[in-house]
């Protein structure tokens, strides 16, 4: 799971805690065409199994990842970097950190669903070498079909260099 042609940005990684939801919350209001309401941030973060990943550039967050740690798989539940960070594989990092959990970890693959609709996030995960593998259709809760992409790990080389300063 590269991108050798990413240059990427010198960025912080580390794990989300408390106090950057409100952060969070702004940034996700900044990405995302349906974004997450204050609710859906509150309720999948009380999961014990759910985790998430923040990216800082010169101190402002820029970035985030949230994941739910499955037992045979780890979803991918939301990812998000500010526009004008885009294209600069802040992304990459994260999900590249979480690629690197599974070679160590007892779980095997990355999944997330994506919008019929959502093309970058699509051709995003392709280029980590994610593949969509089926179709949820809409129903009450999602209006939209999306993939179900899926990012298998075989037993080669990942990146270790992932936090970059
Ligand atoms: C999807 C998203 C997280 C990608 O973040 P990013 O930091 O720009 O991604 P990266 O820079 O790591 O991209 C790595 C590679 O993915 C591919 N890629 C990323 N965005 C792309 C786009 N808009 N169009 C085509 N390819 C894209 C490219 O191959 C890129 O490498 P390159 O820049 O060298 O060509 C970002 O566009 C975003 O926040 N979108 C809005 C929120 C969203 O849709 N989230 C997904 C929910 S499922």
């Amino acid at each position: 799971m590269t991108n050798s042609n990413v240059e990427l940005l010198k960025v912080q990684v580390r794990w989300l805690t408390e106090r950057d939801l409100d952060a969070v919350y702004d940034l996700e209001q900044k990405c995302s065409e349906n974004p997450w309401g204050p609710m859906e941030f509150a309720n999948i973060l009380m999961h014990s199994n759910c985790v998430g990943i923040v990216v800082e550039y010169q101190s402002h967050l820029i970035g985030y990842l949230i994941y739910e740690a499955q037992e045979k798989s780890i979803d991918i539940s939301n990812i998000a970097v500010l526009p004008q960070f885009r294209r600069k594989g802040v992304a990459s990092q994260m999900v590249a950190r979480l690629a690197c959990s599974l070679v160590h970890g007892t779980r095997r693959e990355l999944r997330l669903s994506v919008r019929e609709s959502n093309l970058p996030a699509q051709l995003f995960f392709r280029s980590l070498g994610f593949k969509a593998i089926s179709i949820k259709r809409a129903n009450q809760e999602m209006t939209e079909d999306s993939y179900v992409m899926q990012y298998k790990h075989k037993a080669r080389v990942l990146p270790t260099e992932l936090v970059m300063n």
